[in-house]
Protein backbone atom coordinates (compact mmCIF):
# COMPACT_ATOMS: atom_id res chain seq x y z
CA UNK A 1 0.00 0.00 0.00
CA UNK A 2 1.30 3.25 -0.96
CA UNK A 3 1.96 5.61 2.21
CA UNK A 4 2.76 8.98 2.39
CA UNK A 5 6.41 9.93 3.45
CA UNK A 6 6.15 13.19 6.15
CA UNK A 7 9.31 13.42 6.78
CA UNK A 8 12.82 11.60 6.17
CA UNK A 9 15.29 13.55 8.29
CA UNK A 10 19.44 12.63 9.37
CA UNK A 11 19.12 12.10 12.66
CA UNK A 12 23.18 11.72 13.84
CA UNK A 13 25.72 9.34 12.70
CA UNK A 14 25.13 7.40 9.64
CA UNK A 15 21.24 7.13 11.25
CA UNK A 16 18.16 8.81 9.56
CA UNK A 17 14.00 9.25 10.53
CA UNK A 18 11.47 8.48 8.29
CA UNK A 19 8.23 9.12 9.41
CA UNK A 20 5.22 8.28 6.97
CA UNK A 21 1.20 8.47 7.53
CA UNK A 22 -0.35 5.28 7.60
CA UNK A 23 -4.14 4.35 7.18
CA UNK A 24 -5.73 4.35 10.62
CA UNK A 25 -6.43 0.71 10.79
CA UNK A 26 -3.45 -0.30 10.20
CA UNK A 27 -1.90 2.31 12.90
CA UNK A 28 -3.91 0.86 15.41
CA UNK A 29 -3.00 -2.83 15.11
CA UNK A 30 0.60 -1.86 15.85
CA UNK A 31 2.16 -3.55 18.68
CA UNK A 32 5.30 -3.12 20.01
CA UNK A 33 7.87 -5.33 18.49
CA UNK A 34 6.71 -5.05 14.66
CA UNK A 35 8.30 -4.25 11.95
CA UNK A 36 7.46 -2.91 8.20
CA UNK A 37 8.44 -3.73 4.82
CA UNK A 38 9.61 -0.59 3.50
CA UNK A 39 10.14 0.01 0.04
CA UNK A 40 13.17 2.05 -0.59
CA UNK A 41 12.43 4.69 -3.43
CA UNK A 42 9.48 6.54 -4.11
CA UNK A 43 6.83 4.78 -6.37
CA UNK A 44 6.94 7.56 -9.06
CA UNK A 45 10.76 6.33 -9.52
CA UNK A 46 11.17 3.34 -12.08
CA UNK A 47 13.68 1.09 -10.08
CA UNK A 48 13.10 -2.59 -9.22
CA UNK A 49 11.20 -2.75 -6.32
CA UNK A 50 13.20 -2.84 -3.08
CA UNK A 51 12.40 -3.79 0.35
CA UNK A 52 13.75 -3.48 3.59
CA UNK A 53 12.79 -4.73 6.89
CA UNK A 54 12.41 -1.84 9.61
CA UNK A 55 11.32 -1.95 12.75
CA UNK A 56 8.54 0.33 13.86
CA UNK A 57 10.05 2.95 15.86
CA UNK A 58 7.55 5.09 17.41
CA UNK A 59 3.97 5.91 16.87
CA UNK A 60 2.01 9.34 16.78
CA UNK A 61 -1.90 9.09 15.67
CA UNK A 62 -1.19 7.76 11.97
CA UNK A 63 2.36 8.78 11.70
CA UNK A 64 4.77 5.60 11.65
CA UNK A 65 8.41 6.64 12.18
CA UNK A 66 11.09 4.23 11.61
CA UNK A 67 14.68 5.10 12.95
CA UNK A 68 17.38 3.37 10.54
CA UNK A 69 21.01 3.05 9.87
CA UNK A 70 22.84 3.12 6.35
CA UNK A 71 24.50 -0.04 5.80
CA UNK A 72 24.04 -0.67 1.76
CA UNK A 73 22.99 0.26 -1.28
CA UNK A 74 19.14 -0.13 0.17
CA UNK A 75 19.30 2.16 2.88
CA UNK A 76 21.19 4.83 0.93
CA UNK A 77 18.41 4.86 -1.49
CA UNK A 78 15.90 5.56 1.18
CA UNK A 79 17.84 8.30 2.76
CA UNK A 80 16.73 9.92 -0.92
CA UNK A 81 13.28 9.41 -0.77
CA UNK A 82 11.62 12.86 -0.19
CA UNK A 83 9.05 14.44 2.52
CA UNK A 84 5.56 14.35 0.21
CA UNK A 85 6.45 11.11 -2.16
CA UNK A 86 4.40 7.69 -1.70
CA UNK A 87 6.42 4.74 -0.80
CA UNK A 88 5.41 1.02 -0.44
CA UNK A 89 4.62 -0.31 3.04
CA UNK A 90 3.68 -3.21 4.39
CA UNK A 91 2.45 -3.19 7.99
CA UNK A 92 2.71 -4.09 10.90
CA UNK A 93 4.31 -7.87 10.64
CA UNK A 94 5.66 -10.11 13.18
CA UNK A 95 5.08 -10.81 16.61
CA UNK A 96 5.92 -8.66 19.21
CA UNK A 97 7.23 -7.99 22.97
CA UNK A 98 5.10 -9.52 25.68
CA UNK A 99 3.98 -7.32 28.17
CA UNK A 100 3.68 -9.64 31.04
CA UNK A 101 5.55 -8.33 33.92
CA UNK A 102 5.61 -5.25 35.80
CA UNK A 103 10.12 -4.25 35.13
CA UNK A 104 11.37 -4.73 31.93
CA UNK A 105 14.87 -3.69 31.10
CA UNK A 106 15.48 -3.28 27.19
CA UNK A 107 18.76 -3.42 26.53
CA UNK A 108 19.50 -1.82 23.01
CA UNK A 109 23.17 -2.31 20.81
CA UNK A 110 22.98 0.77 18.20
CA UNK A 111 20.50 0.50 15.94
CA UNK A 112 18.81 -2.24 17.89
CA UNK A 113 17.01 0.80 19.85
CA UNK A 114 14.90 1.40 16.81
CA UNK A 115 13.13 -2.12 17.33
CA UNK A 116 12.77 -1.54 21.17
CA UNK A 117 11.81 2.35 21.50
CA UNK A 118 8.13 1.70 20.85
CA UNK A 119 7.78 -1.18 23.94
CA UNK A 120 9.60 0.82 25.97
CA UNK A 121 7.46 4.15 25.42
CA UNK A 122 3.83 1.96 25.58
CA UNK A 123 5.28 0.08 28.79
CA UNK A 124 6.20 3.03 30.79
CA UNK A 125 2.62 4.54 29.65
CA UNK A 126 0.90 1.62 30.94
CA UNK A 127 2.74 2.06 34.17
CA UNK A 128 5.26 -0.76 34.19
CA UNK A 129 9.09 0.07 35.56
CA UNK A 130 10.94 0.86 32.51
CA UNK A 131 14.89 0.99 32.00
CA UNK A 132 16.64 1.29 28.62
CA UNK A 133 20.42 0.31 28.90
CA UNK A 134 21.54 1.64 25.42
CA UNK A 135 25.51 1.15 23.92
CA UNK A 136 27.09 2.54 21.02
CA UNK A 137 30.35 2.87 19.80
CA UNK A 138 30.49 6.64 20.94
CA UNK A 139 28.77 9.81 21.04
CA UNK A 140 28.11 11.05 17.66
CA UNK A 141 26.29 7.45 17.31
CA UNK A 142 23.64 7.79 19.62
CA UNK A 143 20.53 8.60 17.42
CA UNK A 144 17.74 6.92 19.97
CA UNK A 145 19.12 9.52 22.93
CA UNK A 146 17.05 12.60 22.18
CA UNK A 147 13.86 10.36 21.93
CA UNK A 148 14.40 8.55 24.99
CA UNK A 149 14.97 11.99 26.83
CA UNK A 150 11.88 13.58 25.18
CA UNK A 151 9.60 10.81 26.41
CA UNK A 152 11.13 10.43 29.87
CA UNK A 153 12.37 6.85 29.83
CA UNK A 154 14.84 5.96 32.25
CA UNK A 155 18.31 5.14 30.50
CA UNK A 156 21.93 4.55 30.90
CA UNK A 157 24.12 4.96 28.04
CA UNK A 158 27.23 2.91 27.66
CA UNK A 159 29.81 3.97 24.96
CA UNK A 160 32.79 2.08 23.72
CA UNK A 161 34.92 5.24 23.73
CA UNK A 162 33.65 6.38 26.69
CA UNK A 163 32.72 9.89 24.48
CA UNK A 164 29.55 9.46 26.34
CA UNK A 165 27.42 7.89 29.72
CA UNK A 166 29.64 5.01 31.06
CA UNK A 167 32.32 3.40 29.33
CA UNK A 168 32.23 0.24 28.06
CA UNK A 169 29.64 -2.30 26.88
CA UNK A 170 26.31 -2.70 27.62
CA UNK A 171 25.38 -5.78 28.99
CA UNK A 172 28.46 -4.92 31.79
CA UNK A 173 25.65 -4.36 34.68
CA UNK A 174 23.31 -6.71 33.38
CA UNK A 175 23.82 -8.85 36.68
CA UNK A 176 22.01 -5.64 38.59
CA UNK A 177 18.46 -6.14 36.68
CA UNK A 178 17.79 -9.38 37.91
CA UNK A 179 14.13 -8.60 38.94
CA UNK A 180 13.16 -7.19 35.33
CA UNK A 181 12.24 -9.41 32.20
CA UNK A 182 15.19 -8.63 29.73
CA UNK A 183 14.37 -7.47 26.13
CA UNK A 184 17.27 -7.07 23.67
CA UNK A 185 18.04 -5.80 19.93
CA UNK A 186 21.32 -5.29 18.28
CA UNK A 187 24.41 -6.99 17.09
CA UNK A 188 25.32 -10.72 17.50
CA UNK A 189 27.71 -10.52 20.00
CA UNK A 190 25.86 -8.63 22.09
CA UNK A 191 22.94 -10.81 21.55
CA UNK A 192 25.03 -14.06 22.32
CA UNK A 193 26.83 -11.92 26.26
CA UNK A 194 22.84 -11.40 27.41
CA UNK A 195 21.50 -14.85 26.47
CA UNK A 196 24.70 -16.55 28.51
CA UNK A 197 24.22 -13.74 31.37
CA UNK A 198 19.74 -14.35 31.25
CA UNK A 199 20.78 -17.71 31.29
CA UNK A 200 23.13 -17.89 34.41
CA UNK A 201 20.98 -15.44 36.43
CA UNK A 202 17.88 -17.49 35.55
CA UNK A 203 15.99 -13.95 34.52
CA UNK A 204 13.29 -13.88 31.24
CA UNK A 205 14.37 -13.12 28.19
CA UNK A 206 12.84 -12.26 24.85
CA UNK A 207 15.66 -11.28 21.70
CA UNK A 208 14.32 -9.07 18.86
CA UNK A 209 16.44 -10.07 15.84
CA UNK A 210 17.36 -8.49 12.88
CA UNK A 211 17.44 -11.09 9.36
CA UNK A 212 17.76 -10.38 5.75
CA UNK A 213 14.44 -10.58 4.56
CA UNK A 214 12.70 -11.05 1.02
CA UNK A 215 9.31 -11.22 1.17
CA UNK A 216 8.11 -10.26 5.45
CA UNK A 217 5.26 -12.74 5.16
CA UNK A 218 6.71 -15.92 5.27
CA UNK A 219 6.43 -17.08 1.86
CA UNK A 220 10.18 -17.10 0.85
CA UNK A 221 11.89 -18.73 3.35
CA UNK A 222 15.03 -16.51 3.24
CA UNK A 223 15.15 -15.48 7.25
CA UNK A 224 15.05 -18.08 9.06
CA UNK A 225 16.64 -18.80 12.59
CA UNK A 226 17.55 -21.74 13.97
CA UNK A 227 16.13 -22.54 17.12
CA UNK A 228 16.30 -25.60 19.51
CA UNK A 229 12.81 -26.27 18.42
CA UNK A 230 13.69 -26.66 14.68
CA UNK A 231 13.93 -23.33 11.85
CA UNK A 232 11.68 -20.85 12.49
CA UNK A 233 11.02 -17.57 9.86
CA UNK A 234 12.34 -14.59 11.62
CA UNK A 235 9.18 -12.11 9.76
CA UNK A 236 6.54 -14.52 10.68
CA UNK A 237 7.62 -16.75 14.27
CA UNK A 238 9.36 -13.68 14.96
CA UNK A 239 11.24 -11.03 15.18
CA UNK A 240 10.87 -11.49 19.03
CA UNK A 241 12.09 -15.13 20.45
CA UNK A 242 12.68 -16.42 24.13
CA UNK A 243 16.29 -16.51 24.24
CA UNK A 244 16.44 -19.98 25.80
CA UNK A 245 14.87 -20.69 22.23
CA UNK A 246 17.61 -19.47 20.19
CA UNK A 247 20.86 -20.92 19.01
CA UNK A 248 23.03 -18.19 18.10
FE1 LIG B 1 10.42 -14.36 3.45
FE2 LIG B 1 10.71 -14.39 6.11
S1 LIG B 1 11.35 -12.89 4.73
S2 LIG B 1 9.96 -15.97 4.85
Amino acid sequence: MGYTVVENRHVTGRDYLLTVEAPEQEAERVEPGQFAMVQVRSRLQLDPLLRRPLGIFNLEGNRVSFLYRVYGRGTKLLTEVEAGSEIEVLMPLGNSIPQRGEKFLFIAGGIGIGGLFLAARRFKEAGKEVVVLYGERSRENLSGLPFLEEFGIEHVVYTEDGSFGKKGFVTQDLHSYTGFTWVACGPTPMMKAVKEEAARLKVECYLSLDRRMACGVGACLGCTVETVNGYKRCCVEGPVFRAEEVIL
